[in-house]
């Protein structure tokens, strides 16, 4: 049996940590807000490489705080890949502004030539989401932003710790956000965000807007928002913090083992990794031709798979109102293609030996 992900696994292996940082904040009864959100903060601050760490209360309130602190024009377009969690292109919507599709490459992050392409005079903004746990080609977007005057946000939800020229990624937008649901490479017992930045205003209008346009209790500048993160999340947090390094390198492992033995199968795109950047592997993805086949042969063998996404964001009902050119992308074409193999620090050898072993005999049948 291999499981997609085992949080149990992972839970067991660090429960006296976990249940000592929870049992802390009850004894301190520091449920909102607090020292612990502060611990949590500073760390998760520091590991990136930021001034500024804002804990939330999800990563999708993230993205909409995010983006509302950077007061872009109302209305004006912003760029989102086609495939992503809708979440990305969910928070544009939500925040008041127009959302522009833009093509995934090979590696799955936005498509430089395409980006170029879906910028018009109505374009305030580029969200660059570093997917399944690769960056993207931050130097690209970033030397496009400057040259078109567009502000970048990273969406760093599936790539905590994942590093670009030797950067972590979080760094190089004008803000980042990352999620911490439970399945993500760092995950919290139930949900959880954050919202980094180097820049102490935007810093300052998050940390205001996400809570209820407060500095202090009850003097309100403007109406905010209740979006928090809860104290217990972010105690346990800063207890599975010092663990990350090491869990993302099993996946990392992991995933360098699965793309040495399948590469060489004739009819599978193993996932590309670019040169000088440290992916993260929050999701293996592969692409071939009747994926639900080999779901269901993986099943039958007690190996568990999934898909992200089904769906490409432009062929979502939710988008159904959109009235742009998106037949041509490979992230509108690829969607029927995706298969994505169990990943996580809870994979041993013998795990992704089984995966391997079964995915050749499916091919060899
Ligand atoms: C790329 C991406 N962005 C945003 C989110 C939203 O995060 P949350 O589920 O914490 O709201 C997710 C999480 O699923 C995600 O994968």
């Amino acid at each position: 049996m291999v499981k997609f992900l085992d949080l149990k696994k992972q839970y067991l292996s660090i429960k006296g940590e976990i249940n000592n940082a929870i049992n802390s904040v009850i004894e301190d009864t520091a449920f909102v807000g607090g020292k612990y959100v502060k611990l949590f903060e500073e760390a998760f601050a520091e590991y990136v490489g930021v001034n500024h760490c804002i804990g939330v209360a999800n990563g999708t309130d993230a993205l909409e705080i995010a983006i509302e602190s950077l007061r872009l024009p109302k209305g004006s377009e912003i760029i989102v890949p086609a495939n992503s969690f809708i979440a990305t292109s969910e928070a544009v919507t939500r925040a008041g502004h127009k959302v522009r599709f833009c093509d995934n490459n090979e590696y799955y992050t936005l498509d430089i030539e395409d980006l170029r392409k879906q910028i018009s005079k109505d374009t305030s903004a580029i969200i660059a989401v570093h997917l399944y746990g690769q960056p993207c080609m931050m130097d690209e977007i970033l030397s496009i932003a400057a040259e078109y005057k567009l502000k970048v946000i990273e969406d760093a939800a599936q790539a905590h710790g994942a590093k670009y020229k030797n950067k972590r990624v979080g760094t190089f937008g004008d803000v980042a956000c990352f999620s911490f649901y439970p399945g993500k490479n760092l995950g919290a017992y139930g949900d959880g965000g954050a919202i980094v930045t180097y820049n102490d205003e935007i810093a300052f209008r998050c940390r205001m807007i996400s809570n209820h346009g407060s500095k202090e209790k009850y003097l309100h500048e403007f109406e905010g928002r209740n979006s928090r993160l809860d104290a217990i999340q972010a105690s346990i947090l800063f207890a599975k913090l010092p663990h990350l390094e090491k869990w993302n390198h099993i996946r990392n492992e992991a995933a360098y083992y699965y793309n040495t033995t399948l590469s060489n199968i004739t009819g599978i795109e193993t996932p590309k990794i670019m040169n000088d950047v440290f992916h993260v592997f929050h999701l293996f993805v592969l692409r071939l031709q009747n994926r639900d086949n080999l779901a269901k042969y993986l099943k039958e063998n007690d190996i568990d798979t999934g898909i992200h996404y089904p769906i490409s964001l432009p062929k979502l009902n939710a988008y159904s109102y959109i009235n742009q050119e998106t037949h041509y992308m490979n992230a509108v074409k690829w969607d029927s293609l995706l298969l994505s193999l169990p990943m996580g620090d809870h994979l041993t050898n013998a795990d992704c030996d089984e995966v391997v072993d079964s995915i050749k005999r499916y091919f060899e049948k």
